[in-house]
């Protein structure tokens, strides 16, 4: 099996895992420690993922995932919920008029309808225009829950089987993955969290079954393009054996 997607240009000696996913956490202590409303912590936390996504593709990475916004995360303070809606829609027009500049293919996972209209048509317009780009994939996790997309996969599938165009004791893994928001794209090899939670809070539960993590408390916001390498440097010194023995 091919673990690795492409050796890192600009640390040639490690290399670099195909798929990383990101739970972005920690925003709001990071502005806390400062005496900043939540919000400057969002706005950070969104700076760290540009910085982020760009250093990605520059090592060669396919794919990043990242966790935005969790199907939880609407019980917070609508004043929160708007200002973090706020920066999306932000980010995603900026996005849209950079792309050629970036070259990043975006993706979106989660129930978009409950976004806000406008939301839902950037990220239409943003997946539409950048599947061109054959570079880094990003996978946005908005309003995402990792049960509540394995809850939609059995939901679509009884659908097939009282339609008469499936047939349950016939469906395999393979079938069930292409039925989450992720169809099509390997399962994470790292995940990543920072600001010291030792918690998957409900992020890609089907796709993490064979992934490594990796735990930091640094937060989000001050997350760097070392603390990156650092992770996949870790990453890079385990053993994946899948259940089996290694050779
Ligand atoms: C992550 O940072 C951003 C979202 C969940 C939207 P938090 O806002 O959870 O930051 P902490 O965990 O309170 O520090
Ligand atoms: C997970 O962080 C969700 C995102 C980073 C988008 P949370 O801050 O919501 O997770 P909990 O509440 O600490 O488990
Ligand atoms: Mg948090």
């Amino acid at each position: 099996m091919r673990l690795f997607q492409k050796k890192n240009p600009q640390t040639p000696e490690r290399p670099v895992p195909a798929h990383i996913a990101i739970i972005m956490d920690g925003n709001g202590r990071w502005a806390k420690k400062r005496g900043l409303p939540r919000t400057a912590g969002h706005k950070a936390g969104a700076e760290t993922f540009r910085r982020i996504a760009n250093y990605a593709k520059s090592i060669g990475l396919k794919y990043l995932t990242v966790y935005a916004f969790s199907t939880e995360n609407w019980k917070r303070s609508e004043e929160e919920v708007s200002a973090i809606m706020e920066l999306l829609e932000r980010y995603l027009r900026e996005a849209i008029a950079d792309m050629d500049k970036n070259q990043v293919r975006f993706c979106f996972f989660g129930d978009l309808s409950r976004l806000s209209p406008q939301l839902q048509q950037e990220a239409a317009l943003a997946a539409e225009r950048s599947k061109k780009y054959a570079g880094v994939q990003v996978n946005f996790c908005l309003n995402y829950g990792g049960r509540d997309e394995i809850l939609r996969a059995a939901r679509r599938f009884a659908r097939q089987c009282v339609d008469g165009q499936a047939v349950p004791e016939e469906l395999t893994q393979a079938q069930f993955s292409d039925l989450l928001y992720s169809a099509g794209v390997p399962d994470p090899d790292l995940i990543i969290r920072p600001s010291g939670e030792i918690r998957t809070s409900n992020f890609l539960l089907w796709q993490s079954a064979y992934s490594e993590y990796y735990f930091t408390d640094t937060l989000w916001p001050d997350f760097t393009a070392r603390d990156l390498e650092k992770a996949i440097a870790s990453y890079n010194h385990r053993s994946r054996r899948y259940g089996g023995v290694k050779k």
